[in-house]
């Protein structure tokens, strides 16, 4: 019942280095210092043993464009399929990892597995993200990047939403009300969205 979820490609490699991508929901941030992310995966997966044998995988964003690509490579199996060529993905090569990403992802986190913990029917992987490509479209000429202009995908109870419109930021509840036009000093902190 939480929600939304994301709805991120996974890209893995096999002992020989042949990629696959699969699709998951459960996955999340657990930690910021060091940056660790988790995914849960039934071992039945074809990938599961990609992650487990490599102890890599590389989360990719996904889009509203990439939308069908995430549910094909959510119902179809590496086993029987290429699915990045069947959904004309390229495969990129990653930084730190074997494991390639996916260029059509606006983000990709390269991970190296740190704990598998087998809970009942899925075993989280907790993974160290070692590190992060970012699609150089959305940064602007300061140097920040525009998660907001990437048309995330987001999933709940088996539908894919685009996410909506914004109505707050981080720390808004607290901050004091605008004065004759000119912003508050509380207005005008940046955000760091930091948990
Ligand atoms: C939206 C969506 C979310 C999914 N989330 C998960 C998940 O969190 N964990 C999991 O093990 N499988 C999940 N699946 C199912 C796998 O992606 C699916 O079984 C896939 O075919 C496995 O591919 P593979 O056999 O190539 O590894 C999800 C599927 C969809 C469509």
């Amino acid at each position: 019942m939480l929600y939304p979820l994301p709805a991120v490609l996974v890209s893995v490699a096999d002992r020989e280095g042949r990629p696959n991508v699969l699709t998951v929901a459960w996955a999340g941030t657990v930690c910021s210092t060091p940056p660790m992310v988790s995914i849960s995966v039934r071992p039945e997966r074809y990938s599961y043993h990609c992650i487990e044998e490599t102890g890599e995988f590389v989360i990719n964003l996904t889009t509203a464009k990439l939308a069908c690509a995430a549910d094909y490579c959510g119902v179809k199996s590496g086993r029987d399929v290429d699915k990045f060529a069947q959904m004309k993905l390229t495969p990129c090569a990653s930084k730190k990892v074997k494991v390639p990403g996916i260029a059509e992802s606006p983000v990709s986190l390269e991970c190296k597995v740190r704990q598998i913990l087998p809970l009942g029917s899925h075993t989280m992987f907790v993974a160290e993200v070692v590190a992060v490509s970012v699609d150089e479209a959305y940064m602007d000429e300061n140097g920040r990047f525009h998660l907001e202009k990437a048309d995330l995908l987001a999933y709940s109870h088996g539908v894919y939403y685009r996410l909506g419109e914004p109505i707050g930021k981080f720390g808004y509840s607290v901050e004091k009300k605008q004065r004759s036009g000119r912003k508050a000093q509380g207005d005008r902190k940046t955000d760091s969205g930091k948990k």
